[in-house]
């Protein structure tokens, strides 16, 4: 039985839950608000889209792709219809106004999406989103009127999934509905969670007794279907997937050995691991170490993680950090690490600071081939911190609390 605990979150997307790890996968609520408030809105990515014509983001630990979806997103819904002139590239500006979303790309774009999960990267596409927000008593708790209104705003357009699955599609071929995916799919109680014209995409296959695996039918069939039903849709993504411009690929692959391989520089990394204590092979010094080596002189690193070993680990390897502020909680919820410290908006304040020399503060640590397991990692900063003689995290929030009073 193939593992695929989903939920509907509270701004309609599907959230997922690993019973093997016993982490989430995404916030309750929303995973594609957490998409867009963690990681596209802090990433500044109208300045370094106005400044540059090249953009290259690397989204770790890739999942259902709410992170590399809401920067595609971003781009074409959002930032190209704020920018219609862009300095570098004025040859465009005339084009802006046609239907055409190849006339939309300003820049060379590179999308890189790692998971070591096969399953959930063939998902990502095909997954649903319930268009109407969750209106539960706790959601009104959380989320104030002003934020509610907001949180609608969050969506993916379909034909950045069509796009999405047209590269699975090339990257699979035949084996892209595989015994695993046949039985997510075929499973009754997650139908919901799925597209509709995924269902009957499925449905036919099932109807007409195609084989499943037969990679030919199945892009005629979505050709029939998208072009039937959602043709501009089915169009748009065509032509973006044809578009020299736009250069996306996943890998099913473990970031640690993904990072070792390339050779790329990207502007962006997504680190959106599952927590440190969970997984602590992705929140290592020696992992950052490698990350710094293929971040550019502009770029940025995000992550929800504001923790101080995990601000530490940036730390020793020279990186300047700072913290995310996400204005619809109005908190602050992660970290950014960067090589150019004017990109930091939001220095860690004086209590933050004293975090980073406490226990909370000891890093996680890998070997230099990065290939140690989760317990041994964990197991040696276990070690490390009955062996500290820093002061524990909770005596330092207390004798901190103190001084304030004074
Ligand atoms: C917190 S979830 C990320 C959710 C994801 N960004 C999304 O939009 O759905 C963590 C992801 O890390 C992946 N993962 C776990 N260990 C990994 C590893 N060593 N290398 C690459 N991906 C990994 C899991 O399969 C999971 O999809």
């Amino acid at each position: 039985m193939v593992n695929f605990n989903a939920k509907f979150t509270n701004d309609g997307s599907v959230g997922l839950y690993s019973e093997q790890i016993g982490d989430i996968y995404h916030s309750i609520y929303g995973a594609l608000s957490e998409a867009y408030e963690k990681f596209i809105f802090p990433a500044n990515l109208d300045e370094f889209l106005n400044t540059h014509d090249e953009i290259k983001i690397l989204d770790l630990c890739y999942g259902l792709g709410y992170n590399s979806k809401s920067f595609l997103n971003f781009y074409f819904n959002i930032y190209s219809k704020k920018n219609n002139f862009i300095p570098h590239l004025n040859n465009y500006i005339n084009s802006i106004y046609t239907n055409n979303i190849c006339n939309k790309i300003f820049h060379k774009i590179t999308l890189h999406g790692v998971d070591i999960d096969k399953n959930l990267l063939k998902l990502s596409p095909l997954i649903s989103h319930k268009k109407k927000f969750i209106n539960t008593k706790k959601n009104m708790n959380i989320f104030s009127k002003k934020n509610l209104f907001n949180s609608r705003k969050f969506f993916i357009k379909d034909y950045i999934n069509i796009f999405i699955f047209l590269n699975l599609l090339e990257l699979y071929k035949k084996n892209y509905i595989d015994k695993d995916l046949h039985e997510i799919l075929a499973n009754n109680s997650n139908k919901k969670f799925f597209t509709l014209n995924l269902a009957y995409l499925i449905k036919k296959f099932d109807l007409e007794g195609y084989e499943l695996s037969q990679y030919e039918c199945l892009l005629a069939l979505l050709h029939n279907i998208y072009y039937k039903y959602i043709s501009n849709s089915y169009k748009n993504a065509l032509k973006l997937f044809k578009n020299e411009n736009i250069k996306f690929r996943l890998y099913n692959q473990d970031a640690r050995s993904f990072i070792k391989s390339t050779d790329l520089t990207y502007d962006y990394i997504f680190l959106d691991a599952f927590s440190p204590t969970k997984a602590p092979n992705l929140w290592t010094a020696e992992f950052f170490g490698n990350l710094y080596n293929h971040l550019s002189d502009d770029g940025m690193i995000l992550t929800y993680s504001n923790s101080a070993s995990i601000r530490n680990a940036f730390l020793k390897n020279n990186f300047y950090i700072g913290k995310i502020f996400n204005k619809y909680e109005n908190r602050f919820t992660g970290t950014i690490a960067t090589k150019n410290e004017s990109l930091i908006k939001h220095k860690l304040d004086n209590f933050e600071i004293g975090l980073l020399n406490t226990k909370a503060g000891i890093c996680y640590h890998d070997n230099a081939e990065l290939t140690l397991d989760d317990k041994t990692i964990l197991l040696n900063r276990k070690i490390a911190c009955e062996n500290s003689n820093l002061i524990s995290s909770t005596k330092y929030k207390k004798e901190y609390k103190c001084s304030m009073m004074l």
